[in-house]
């Protein structure tokens, strides 16, 4: 067991400023990822993943602002300057983005990409460096070497996904977030990219922030699941542990939907995620969950109980006041305790 995780993240904020006011996207969240480890992020859409996962590699738009407490390798990524993060990004940080053509230059052969990322970072590397770095990655992504001087357009759809995960490897970054890989691709091509990420890990020790929308990819291809709701995790462990008994009922909502890999939509939970300028008081849930107490609807619950989401612990962190009374780990008072009055939760959801 690797004893200092590759990221820490504690209590993460991040707003964007719009004319309503500030979009709270990310509002406290605390995780680590250890080295070699795969961490799935999955929650409705809007619900802050990909802020955070861009965040995490200083990639917000002008804008957005950020604070709380980020290392990577135990270096302080907040309070490293601009030159400083463009030195990190790359080389020791990697992005997967949603949709690779829009990434690849239509105009550029697959050797010019590689030649392009390579000397950015590492301006002084050798042609022949860059033709087996490049080989290497591509070997890794099932890309025959024959392929090395084609165009984008000459490969397919699942092809050119790969290239671009090739394209962020090729730097051999430490850590890379992936913001739904696997979106636009069927089944068979998820069903490589888990293999991939699999090999990935074995041959190159890379630490992955998978975000993604399937609830399948994340039990096939993930150590440990983080669940976001309006900003938050609102529970994180073991994809095995959390998969087979759910402590936070937003998560047991979701998966009311069946765990397979054609799973692509998540089962729809009544009511609607919450408007991020003016989330709900207490806990963000309080308005769309059914195990409601009166102190949801007031209190945020104390999250992260037990150890913070620490790598490979087996344990299982929860923000939910029922979960928390269960396990022991607070004693709520009966008024605390009474049942959220039905009026209220209705109110909330036409709110
Ligand atoms: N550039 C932006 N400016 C203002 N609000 C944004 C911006 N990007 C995202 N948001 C808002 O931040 C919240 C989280 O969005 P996002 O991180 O994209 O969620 P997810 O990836 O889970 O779908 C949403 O309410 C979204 O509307
Ligand atoms: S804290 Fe209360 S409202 Fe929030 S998930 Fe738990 S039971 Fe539901
Ligand atoms: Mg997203």
């Amino acid at each position: 067991m690797s004893a200092e995780p590759i990221v820490r993240a504690r209590d993460i904020r991040i707003w964007y400023g719009t004319t309503r006011g500030p979009v709270k996207a990310v509002d406290g969240v605390s995780f680590s990822v250890g080295k070699a480890e795969i961490l799935g992020l999955v929650g409705e859409s809007g619900s802050g993943k990909s802020t955070l996962g861009r965040g995490l590699l200083g990639l917000l738009p002008d804008g957005a602002a950020m604070d709380g407490e980020l290392t990577f390798e135990g270096v302080d990524l907040l309070a490293a300057t601009p030159k400083q993060r463009f030195a990190y990004r790359g080389t020791h940080l990697g992005m997967i983005f949603q949709e690779p053509l829009t990434r690849l230059n239509p105009l550029m052969r697959i050797s010019e990409h590689f030649s392009e990322t390579l000397k950015t970072h590492e301006p002084s590397i050798s042609k022949a460096e860059i033709e087996r770095r490049s080989l290497e990655v591509l070997r890794v992504m099932g890309i025959p070497p024959s392929r090395f001087s084609s165009y984008p357009h000459e490969f397919s759809g699942g092809m050119r996904q790969r290239l671009m995960i090739a394209l962020a490897l090729v730097l051999r970054p430490a850590f890379v977030v992936a913001d739904e890989p696997t979106t636009a691709l069927d089944v068979l091509v998820e069903a490589q990219i888990i293999k991939i990420l699999h090999d990935l890990r074995n041959s190159f020790d890379t630490s992955l922030l998978l975000i993604t929308h399937n609830l399948g990819i994340i039990a096939e291809a993930c150590d440990r699941v983080a669940v976001m709701y309006a900003g938050q995790i609102v529970e994180i462990g073991a994809v095995d542990k959390v998969f087979a008994d759910p402590q936070h009922p937003y998560t047991r909502e979701l998966l009311r939907s069946t765990i397979s890999l054609s799973t692509t939509a998540l089962h729809s939970i009544p009511g609607a995620p919450p408007d991020l300028v003016d989330p709900p008081t207490g806990c963000a849930f309080h308005p769309r969950c059914p195990d409601a107490l009166a102190i949801c609807a007031v209190t945020r619950p104390i999250a992260y109980a037990r150890d913070g989401g620490a790598p490979r612990s087996g344990s299982t962190d929860v923000a939910c006041w029922v979960a928390s009374a269960k396990s022991g780990t607070v004693t709520l008072t009966p008024a605390e305790a009474a049942p959220l009055p039905r009026e209220e939760l209705a109110d909330a959801d036409e709110a």
